[in-house]
């Protein structure tokens, strides 16, 4: 269907002057006695285009008023009465298609609650205009990155027969359904796809790590799945994962990737999202863009889990959850120390080692490993990365401290055994990503379709 962008005309003044034909949606409408104006927007802007209809022309325009109506519209592009602004002199007007009035988008502020009942009309609301072309930018920038600095895209197994972080969130996966016909587990899992357990990938690392110690510098950018019974708003059961995977690096090495790659991609999303961020100024996060600004051109803050605790337990904050030295950070420890005392990104390093997975590569003190989370204001925990474990004795014992079965991980500790290197890897969740530089304050916004717990449409 032959028409022009609506971007397009709205940015270059070539247009005016011009006969045109826009295609789009039409988001509000006003009557008044000689002339109708239609706002309509086909998706490519966040602005609309204003249409004029002249009554003399346009007798009967009721039609074409209604509020989510798909129409071609044909005309003269000419300044409008705002700066810089473009609008069309209707010449030619055609419904596509209609839209009844119990249309559930209606022209008020629908509130984000109500919008997520309704995920497949709610693209065409103004936030997720805005949401899912940074989410785009966003992932176009972490290719550009990682393409930039020589890292060979690598597509892991999403169907896995192990559990990469050995936490059991795994969802299974089977083509037996219901049935009471079988005696033991063994005898239902010898009759099922696979002949033995599988499901959907919760990190793509393990395989990661095995094209890494080929190709050196690997990153993976697909879905990730966990059956995790939290219902908080940062936590999906399927989320886009972005795993980088780099040979002959150690912690400090791979933090400096991990800084790099997220000052890259904000620096892409201040380019070229000026008309998103205002909005996202607007509505969700006031000095969002100096926030961003900010984190661009300043160094991430590195912390180690130690004094974090010092720092956590001289707060005169009452936590819900008490901290000691080994306890896991929670959500309100993580906020504290990003929002409240150092107000910028912080990786904090060298976990305890008996909260964290087996992989990590373990530090000379015997308690702690070589990984790090990068926290941030607002959303918390973006990456968990780490250095892994190179040594096949230690990633054993590690392995039997905590009873898993060797023979599962067989792939996985033949690269220990086979010209092993030091390495290291983190994954940052997108979608998290995407709260942070967007300022949405819950998961299930910045997403098309949202899986949560009890609820998959
Ligand atoms: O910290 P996680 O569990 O680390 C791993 O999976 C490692 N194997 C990564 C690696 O070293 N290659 O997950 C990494 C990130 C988290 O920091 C978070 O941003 C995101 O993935 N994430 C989730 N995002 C949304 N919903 C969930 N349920 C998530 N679980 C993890
Ligand atoms: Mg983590």
């Amino acid at each position: 269907m032959q028409h022009t962008d609506i971007y397009d005309i709205l940015r270059d003044e070539a247009y005016v002057g011009q006969k045109v034909t826009v295609c789009g949606w039409v988001r509000t409408s006003r009557d008044s006695k000689n002339v109708s104006f239609l706002e309509v927007n086909d998706g490519t802007s966040l602005k609309h285009i204003q249409v004029v209809l002249d009554k003399s022309r346009f007798a009967d325009p009721a039609p074409f008023l209604k509020l989510g109506t798909a129409v071609r519209v044909t005309g003269q592009a000419v300044k409008g009465m705002v700066q810089n602004s473009v609008e069309i002199n209707a010449e030619e007007v055609a419904v596509l298609g209609e839209c009844p009035g119990e249309y559930p988008l209606q022209k008020k502020r629908h509130t984000l609650e109500y919008l997520r009942t309704i995920p497949h009309l709610r693209v065409r609301a103004n936030t997720f205009n805005a949401i899912f072309r940074v989410r785009s930018v966003v992932s176009f920038a972490i290719h550009e990155y990682f393409q930039k600095n020589r890292f060979t895209y690598v597509h892991t197994p999403i169907l896995t027969g192990s559990d990469c972080e050995g936490a059991g969130e795994v969802f299974k996966v089977t083509t037996i359904g219901y049935s009471d016909q079988y005696k033991s587990e063994e005898a239902y899992y010898a009759d099922d796809f696979f002949g033995q357990p599988a499901g959907l990938s919760v990190s793509g690392q393990l395989e990661g790590e095995v094209a890494a110690m080929g190709l050196g510098k690997i990153y993976t950018f697909g879905p990730s799945f966990r059956a995790e019974n939290s219902n908080t708003p940062r936590h999906v059961a399927e989320f886009w994962h972005v795993e980088p995977e780099v040979a002959f690096a150690d912690l400090h090495d791979i933090i400096g990737v991990a800084e790099e790659m997220i000052k890259y991609i904000i620096q892409a999303v201040l380019e070229r999202c000026g008309d998103e961020l205002d909005f996202f100024e607007r509505f969700f996060e006031k000095g969002l863009r100096e926030k961003l600004t900010n984190v661009a051109e300043n160094d991430f803050q590195v912390l180690d889990y130690t004094e974090a605790i010092q720092l956590l337990k001289k707060a005169d904050v009452d936590f819900t959850y008490p901290v000691e030295w080994g306890c896991d950070l929670q959500t309100e420890h993580e906020r504290y120390i990003t929002e409240r005392v150092f107000n910028k990104p912080v990786f904090v390093t060298n976990y305890p080692k008996d909260i964290k997975a087996f992989y990590m590569k373990q530090n000379p003190d015997g308690k702690t490993v070589a990984a790090t989370d990068l926290l941030v204001p607002g959303v918390g925990e973006i990456i968990g990365c780490s250095e892994r474990e190179a040594d096949l004795g230690k990633l054993l014992a590690a392995m039997e401290a905590r009873g898993m079965d060797q023979a599962a991980y067989a792939d996985y500790l033949d690269l220990r055994r086979f010209g092993s290197v030091p390495h290291s890897g983190f994954g940052l969740g997108l979608e998290r990503m995407i709260m942070y530089v967007t300022g949405a304050a819950n998961i299930r916004d910045v997403q098309l379709y949202p899986r949560t717990v009890g609820s998959i449409r």
